[in-house]
């Protein structure tokens, strides 16, 4: 069986080819390099190039018997899609309706999406359950949830059958070193408390200690990559066998509080370094925290790292991408 990852250069992709070759699935890899690594796309055949150029994905799905896609080009900032959302609704949301319709024009009927925990603004209660109200309040929750819904009306109207998944804080890095985290400019937690950790910064900065949480930070639910990864595959068995669409939760199901993950850090790298409190960060809910039972019952999904876990697979593979 051959998948075709969209985005398999990036973070979250890349981890879903290794793990995909790992279990015996042929991987074609598209992606325009903007924010991947062409290093990341070992995993399989690589494709340079645009999931907005029609022709080359219908070259692609013509080379290649492209049994299903995975679809992980996107862009992710929530600031900057508020100043600037016809980016995100140029490449989230326009982009991937031109690979849903290669994809129909060449007979592939499943897809898997990466969705966000985004889609639901900020949660009226925890943890989050899939069917709680979606009420993205930026751009980028909007353009994922955008396309979830586009998803509904693309199974009733052709058939075309697909797995939303809704991450919430993915970290961590596969145990090879060969992949990671290495966004540009980065603006997740875990990396940056990893660059304070080797001076690459001069600390970490955390946004706002006034939330109603038990320390006044905000919570947040961190699921290791290779989880998010195994779901990916258990997702694709499920649309194989059941032709279902659905969606699912991908949250270890735990909370931390910003104060907690620097404190696990420090711990996990035996490194003290200078930590700022500083306002808030508009936008953030206080917390952020998945039910996972449904992905649980439905899939099989068992999340296997804990955040000592997380943490320590980051820092292997942070010291590797700083080069110290
Ligand atoms: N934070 C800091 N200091 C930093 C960076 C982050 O205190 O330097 C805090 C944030 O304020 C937040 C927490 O750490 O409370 C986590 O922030 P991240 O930027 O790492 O991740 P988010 O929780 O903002 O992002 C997640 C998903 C997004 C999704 C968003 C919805 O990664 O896809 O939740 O709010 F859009």
């Amino acid at each position: 069986m051959t998948v075709l990852v969209a985005g398999g250069a990036g973070y979250i992709g890349s981890h879903v080819c290794k793990m995909l070759r790992e279990r015996g699935y042929d991987v074609v890899v598209i992606d325009n390099l903007s924010h991947g690594y062409k290093s990341f796309t070992r995993y399989g055949e690589f494709v340079l190039g645009d999931i907005s150029d029609e022709n080359l994905l219908d070259l692609v799905f013509k080379t290649y018997k492209i049994d299903a896609v995975m679809h992980f080009c996107a862009y992710i900032e929530v600031g900057e899609s508020v100043v600037d959302p016809n980016k995100y609704y140029q490449n989230n949301v326009s982009n991937t309706l031109t690979l849903l319709n290669s994809m129909l024009k060449h007979d592939v009927k499943y897809f898997i999406f990466s969705s966000t925990a985004a889609v639901y603004g900020m949660p009226q209660r925890i943890p989050i359950k899939e069917d709680d109200p979606k009420m993205p309040i930026n751009p980028y929750g909007k353009s994922k949830y955008m396309v979830e819904q586009i998803l509904d009306d693309f199974d009733r109207a052709y058939g075309l059958k697909s797995i939303r998944f809704r991450y919430f804080n993915a970290a961590g890095a596969d145990e090879s070193l060969e992949i990671g985290e290495a966004h540009e400019p980065e603006t997740h937690l875990i990396p940056l408390i990893l660059d304070a950790a080797l001076s690459v910064r001069d600390s970490i900065k955390i946004f706002g200690t006034d939330y109603e949480t038990k320390d006044g930070t905000c919570i947040r639910d961190f699921v290791h990559v290779n989880d998010l990864a195994d779901a990916h595959i258990k997702g694709l068995e499920y649309l194989i066998s059941e032709k279902k669409t659905d969606y699912f939760n991908l949250g270890s199901g735990s909370g931390f509080s910003v104060r907690e993950v620097i404190e696990k850090v420090k711990e996990v790298t035996n490194v003290d370094f200078k930590v700022e409190e500083v306002d808030r960060r508009p936008g953030d809910p206080a917390y952020l925290i998945a039910d996972n039972t449904k992905a649980r019952k439905i899939l099989g999904w068992e999340p296997k790292y804990d955040l000592e876990k997380i943490i320590q697979t980051a820092w292997n593979w942070h010291k590797v991408l700083r080069k110290k």
